[in-house]
């Protein structure tokens, strides 16, 4: 990776931008009587491509939408292929390096019901569709196997809020051992046709803390959590194995064939969660956000905490690859939240920086308003605001403030 281009971008996922009629969450958000009213972007791509310019990035990350390419098992969509060849192809010519996510959350149906992750068929079909895209794209340089693999867990196999919505520990670790295997695999793919390719997975970090400081529990709960949701994947890509503890049992390993299967490593950056022992909640676990730095809790209630990103890039600058914010950004309909939030969170990557941490790139998410998963349409991400009902995109001071600042650091 050439020192002296810090990829400045944007991030984005095809469903929450385009939706798809065949894939797993449009019927799940059905069930949830929710119907996900997207932007439009498969249609109005060129118009968004043009904001990136405007902003003045010279990278951007976005998602395939899998239930595109393959609406059906034995169907695969060539024009669908064609049309992100396009949008590789005019980031390109703009001089915007792209950033591919293959996996985004969501899947096609056929996929999810016939062989959701913990069943072993899962991998070849998962890999089938990776072949395809690699084989297929032309000009990409930079992949993302899977967007946040332990919130993919987590929604679908523990907490059960997201497709196959199942809730079991031991299937939720039969689904991780499967999507590390296939990251693992299509890592080997990428590069058997891309030499020079940089890959990784996005893993979202959070600062986890104690509720209260002096209660044992909460301390060895947070500590629990820490090594499982930050740590464990960095020590599965250092070591090949995976470590799993849970709380007075005896800890799970379980080998995974991806020992130095990663170039870079993104890392989604939000939020502060505190943890606190409660024994008549779930797993005994209650979580909160709360706002102990001043700088307030965002639309969605998440605190804002820019120390602790500094926190996880120190964590995984064990790794030794070079690291890349893939997402961190706020969802506020306050224009100026949205820029103390950046110029905060932006302060933080320049200090890790001077302080010897090899950061190469950052991606605000998001470039427009979009579908936020659970939440729907009120979590206002977007650098440019969306008016759902006439689609019209208008930069926020945000847009702006994100344009100087990219130009004026030299990092
Ligand atoms: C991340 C997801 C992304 C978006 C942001 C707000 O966890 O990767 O799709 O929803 O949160």
């Amino acid at each position: 990776m050439s020192r002296d281009l810090f990829l400045w971008g944007v991030a984005t996922s095809a469903f929450q931008l385009e939706g798809s009629p065949h894939a797993d969450w449009t019927s799940w958000d059905a069930i949830l009587d929710a119907t996900p009213d997207v932007t439009n972007h498969y249609h109005l791509y060129k118009e968004d491509l043009k904001l990136l310019k405007e902003l003045g990035v010279n990278a951007y990350r976005f998602s395939i939408e899998w239930s595109r390419i393959q609406p059906r098992e034995y169907v695969w969509d060539e024009e669908a292929i064609a049309h992100y060849q396009e949008i590789v192809d005019i980031l390109i010519k703009a001089n915007i390096e792209p950033m591919i996510t293959i996996h985004h959350f969501t899947h096609p149906l056929w996929f999810i019901k016939k062989y959701p992750w913990h069943t072993e068929a899962s991998i070849d079909r998962f890999l089938l569709y990776t072949e395809k895209i690699v084989s297929k794209l032309k000009g990409v340089r930079y992949w993302i196997t899977f967007n946040e693999p332990y919130v993919l867990l987590l929604g679908g196999y523990l907490e059960g809020c997201m497709p196959p919505g199942v809730k079991d520990v031991s299937l939720a670790l039969k689904a991780l051992e499967n999507i590390l295997i296939c990251h693992g695999k299509a890592y080997e793919n990428i590069h058997s046709r891309i030499p020079d390719a940089m890959v990784s997975v996005a893993h979202n970090m959070a600062a986890l803390a104690p509720w209260k400081r002096w209660n044992p529990m909460d301390r060895l709960l947070s500590r629990i959590a820490k090594y499982f949701y930050n740590h464990s994947l960095l020590d599965a890509f250092l070591t090949g194995r995976l470590h799993i503890k849970f709380p007075f049992r005896k800890a799970l390993v379980i080998e995974i064939p991806i020992k130095d299967k990663i170039d870079f490593f993104g890392v989604n950056y939000y939020t502060r969660i505190h943890m606190r022992f409660n024994p008549f909640r779930k797993m005994g676990i209650e979580l909160r956000h709360r706002d102990i730095d001043g700088y307030g809790l965002t639309d969605m209630g998440w605190e804002i905490h820019p120390h602790g990103l500094e926190k996880v890039l120190t964590y995984a600058s064990k790794l030794g690859v070079p690291l890349i914010i893939t997402e961190n950004g706020i969802a506020t309909s306050r224009d100026s939240r949205k820029i103390r939030f950046m110029k905060a969170h932006i302060d933080t990557v320049e200090r890790c920086i001077k302080k010897g941490l090899d950061v190469r790139g950052y991606f605000y998410w998001s470039l427009i308003d979009n579908y936020e998963w659970l939440q729907g349409l009120d979590a206002r991400f977007g650098l440019y605001k969306v008016d759902f009902d006439t689609l019209e995109r208008k930069p926020t001071k945000a847009a702006l403030y994100y344009s100087y600042l990219l130009k004026s650091r030299d990092f």
